[in-house]
């Protein structure tokens, strides 16, 4: 049979390591899933009521392809509460979770060929998806001293056609500030680049609120989800934030492409809306489970990262230690029993001296785990 090129992505790593472990825990192993970068928690009981009482009562068949009027208008009331910014509900697209906005989105805006700029270490997704469209990724090394964001220095010289930026990231957990955010959106203005905000991870933030791009224009895309603060990996539902003239042809590619998301998972979305205390009990363990780790890491010898603003994981730099960060995640997972996940997902270049360590699971989970690796680094002589 036939292939295309550009259905030559690669591979998930951290997809192997959650393989690996889950042969370990074939083999009678106990490990501590510091790799999963989802929440342990389940989607809030409102939202789990709510399908219930959907599913009793109707078909659940297609809705229209921007999502149910209710739901569109209720995200967009979420921004009024979250960052007193007055949104259209007209503007909001729901989506198969934020993957399917990125397809929707990278779509509506780029012709095969342009080039999208994107900060590395980042979601190792954006790259392959964008390579799938025939469109070009353009990995921007982003520097330590600017927490692993990208700053306008880092892209001045490059000649791009859009910027995806997240914030807080994953891997790395830091956030962009109104003005570093705000700086990036006037280079792309200068460039004539659409700049892309994925704030997937908004809602789970400890030190600072998170800025989304909409505070500080109309003229940008932003993708969210209900996956990581809503809980809801699983039941793939998310949105997008459009401007007004680009609504119509997001809804055209959303009816060909998806026809609609999920009925039965909008459903439950709107009502995980309400979840208010549940979500905010989630968040709790979050907090807790951060500042274990910002304590707990270093006395493992894993003291090079810079303490995330928000998301669940802690961005590592180990190359006192290997040059392999594959082979030390496999020799971590079986001498230690913990599963974490190689840099080199993130970063193709620099990735091979980094580890993320996820702390989405529970408080004691989080103990267990820094323990086992202080006891693997010390019995090796590292700490
Ligand atoms: C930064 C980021 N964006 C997007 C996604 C995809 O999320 P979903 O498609 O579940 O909304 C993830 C998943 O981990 C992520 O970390």
């Amino acid at each position: 049979m036939r292939n295309s090129r550009r259905g030559a992505v690669d591979p998930f790593i951290v997809m192997d390591v959650m393989e690996a472990a889950r042969q370990a825990e074939e083999g009678g192993r106990h490990i501590i899933h510091m790799e999963v970068g989802q929440p342990g928690t389940a989607a809030p009981q409102g939202a789990r009521d709510a399908l219930a009482g959907a599913m009793s009562q109707g078909a659940l068949g297609y809705t229209v392809a921007l999502g149910i009027p209710e739901l569109r208008t209720r995200i967009a009331q979420l921004y009024g509460e979250w960052y007193d910014v007055d949104l259209n509900p007209s503007r909001v697209i729901v989506t198969p979770g934020s993957s399917g906005a990125f397809l929707l989105a990278f779509t509506a805006l780029f012709d095969a060929g342009e080039k999208v700029a994107i900060g590395a270490p980042g979601y190792p997704s954006y790259r392959q998806i964008l390579k799938a469209l025939s469109l070009q990724p353009l990995d921007v090394q982003t520097a330590p001293e600017n927490r692993l964001q990208p700053v306008p220095d880092d892209l001045r010289a490059l000649d791009f056609d859009g910027l995806m930026v997240a914030s807080p990231a994953n891997p790395t957990g830091t956030m962009l500030d109104a003005p570093a955010m705000g700086a990036l959106i006037d280079l792309c203005r200068e460039k004539n680049a659409a700049f892309i905000s994925d704030e997937i991870y908004h809602g789970i933030e400890y030190e600072a609120k998170a800025v989304t791009a909409l505070e500080l224009t109309d003229d940008c895309y932003v993708i969210n989800s209900f996956s990581k603060y809503f809980s809801m990996t699983g039941w793939r539902v998310g949105w997008m934030v459009v401007p007004e003239d680009h609504v119509r042809k997001i809804e055209r590619l959303a009816q060909n492409m998806f026809i609609c998301a999920s009925h039965a998972s909008q459903v439950a979305a709107l009502a995980a809306m309400e979840c208010h205390d549940e979500l905010e009990a989630n968040m709790a363990v979050y907090r807790a489970n951060r500042d274990l780790m910002i304590s707990g890491l270093p006395k493992a010898g894993f003291d090079k990262f810079a303490p995330p603003d928000g998301a669940f994981y802690v961005y590592v730099d180990v190359s006192a230690f290997t040059q392999d960060s594959r082979a030390f995640a496999g020799e971590i997972l079986a001498e230690a029993g913990v599963a974490v996940t190689p840099g080199l997902d993130f970063d193709p270049v620099r990735g091979h001296q980094t580890l993320r360590f996820s702390y989405a699971r529970s408080t004691a989970d989080i103990e267990d785990g820094l323990a086992r690796l202080q006891r693997f680094m010390a019995a090796r002589g590292f700490v």
